[in-house]
């Protein structure tokens, strides 16, 4: 049995996320920059994430430096993470400045993780195997190496016996640029062991920048030992540097992610046209068809369909559910059995109860359609509630805004609204109201009454005649 040294405990995670990302060429933050529908940032805090819970990992603490347009990465991180700590670096003199300007925070740990924030594609298990190593092994530092296909831009691993340098491209000679061994960022240090050290860093390098790497020496230097942990895969610690690396990411983690579902029994006869964003979840036996776009906190149930087209964001499909082809599901719920499009939007927290209907040409906004209950053909159905059995006739709108709010309609149980009716809101249908097709309906209905708000037609006999006389 693998006996743990002491110093195990706490641990801390730090992520890099200060820098400007000047090769992206953005207006944003490089680490708010989307990859498929999160920011690069998201991806490196939900594997520390998951390496914090328990069972998996032992990061107990989270924090992260910014400074480039740091209120809005900021403002992510208070939303989105509200664990993580944002420590400001005001002006971004290197990766080593930012972990010294955290030593306040770090100082009470005793180890420290340090990731850029630029490297998505790093998983959970890559991050807990370092962490376990670290803790095992008793190294004063140890950070991930891996070999670069092409290692042009990352810190080149210059080995020479027992010693571990780390060379920036700006700073190699044209013999350590053709070493393919480079520094993925991901480093963890015993904290007793990083703190002489780190205000010992200078800048007398290419970028006049305070660089992390440079400490991995002084370590070993000062007599700790170094362990550089060589990774299998290089694609996990691809840094996000340009918009061509941006978009690589993306598509190998939509493969990765696609991955994922299929594995776990969702099936679909084009993945490579399907967009699925890293928060979805997708039940076994789900048919997911070509080009469908599936984004944030979307979940969907066992055994449900979703149409050609369709694009689905924060909607809950329970089992079942079908959705045909152009449907745009937005922040809704789908109970079971529930059958949906084609071509409908549904926004704003709708709820289509079990077994109900959304048709052809319909939007449904921040309504609830009862148990069965119908709105097949072209509708407008806004801040409404439909009862349960219920029948809406195509070309039916609830005139739910008179220019300063919006009003209720509320419709009861087993009602049949005529094809055409216009319901002016506030306006309450009670159970079992019928409306004539072509109605305008401005007043209550009350319970199995049929309301008709329409002229009376006539017929002016002999008129076609009458009129082609006079010409
Ligand atoms: C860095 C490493 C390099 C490594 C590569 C791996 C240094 C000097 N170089 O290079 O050895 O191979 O990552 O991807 O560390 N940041 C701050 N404050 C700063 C500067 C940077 O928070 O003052 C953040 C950035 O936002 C970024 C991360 O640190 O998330 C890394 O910075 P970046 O400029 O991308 O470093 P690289 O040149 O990629
Ligand atoms: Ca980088």
């Amino acid at each position: 049995m693998m006996v743990l040294p002491a110093s195990r405990g706490a641990v801390g995670a730090l992520v890099l996320a200060a820098g400007k990302g000047t090769r992206m060429k953005s207006a944003l933050p490089k680490v708010l920059l989307p990859v498929l529908d999160q920011p690069v940032l998201f991806y490196i805090l939900d594997s520390l994430g998951k390496c914090a819970d328990a069972s998996k990992g032992r990061i107990n603490s989270m924090a992260a430096v910014i400074g480039y347009k740091g209120e809005l990465v900021q403002e992510y991180l208070s939303s989105d993470w509200p664990g993580t700590l944002p420590v400001w670096q005001h002006e971004q003199l290197g990766t080593g400045h930012a972990v010294q300007i955290a030593e306040e925070w770090w100082s009470g740990l005793d180890h420290l993780l340090v990731t850029p924030g630029d490297v998505p594609l790093v998983t959970a298990s890559s991050i807990s195997r370092l962490v376990a190593d670290h803790l095992s092994s008793g190294a004063d530092c140890t950070f991930i190496s891996f070999e670069a296909s092409d290692p042009f831009g990352y810190g080149r691993v210059v080995r020479s016996g027992k010693t571990i340098v780390i060379v920036e491209e700006k700073d190699a000679t044209e013999a350590q640029k053709a070493l393919t061994e480079v520094n993925s960022g991901i480093y963890i240090f015993k904290t007793s062991s990083l703190s002489p050290q780190i205000s010992r860093l200078d800048n007398e390098n290419a970028q006049k920048e305070f660089y992390l790497p440079d400490i991995v020496p002084m370590i070993a230097r000062a007599g700790g030992r170094v362990h550089a942990s060589l990774a299998p895969d290089e694609k996990e610690f691809a840094g996000i540097n340009n918009p061509r690396q941006l978009a690589d990411a993306a598509s190998a983690l939509r493969r990765r992610i696609i991955d994922r579902h299929l594995a776990g029994g969702v099936r679909m006869q084009d993945p490579d046209s399907v967009w699925i964003g890293p928060e979805v979840v997708i039940e076994e036996d789900a048919r997911i068809d070509p080009a469908v776009q599936l984004w944030g906190k979307t979940k969907i149930g066992a055994g449900c369909g979703i149409g050609s087209f369709s694009i689905l964001k924060n909607s809950i499909l329970e089992d079942g559910v079908d959705v045909l082809s152009h449907s745009v599901l937005t922040d809704s719920l789908f109970k079971s059995g529930a059958r949906i499009g084609p071509f409908i939007v549904v926004r704003d927290g709708a709820v289509f109860s079990e077994e109900s209907q959304g048709g052809k040409f319909v939007e449904v906004k921040k309504s609830v359609v009862g148990r069965r209950s119908k709105v097949p053909h072209l509708a407008y159905v806004g801040d409404a509630t439909i009862g349960e059995e219920s029948n809406i006739g195509a070309g039916t709108i609830t005139c739910n805004y008179d220019g300063v709010k919006k009003n209720p309609t509320t419709i009861g149980d087993r009602c049949f609204i005529g094809s055409d009716s216009i319901i002016v809101a506030p306006v309450v249908i009670g159970d079992d109201g019928y409306t004539a097709a072509g109605s305008v309906i401005t007043s209550d209905v009350p319970e199995g009454a049929l309301a008709v708000g329409r002229a009376r037609q006539r017929n002016i006999e002999g008129w076609a005649k009458r009129s082609t006389k006079k010409d």
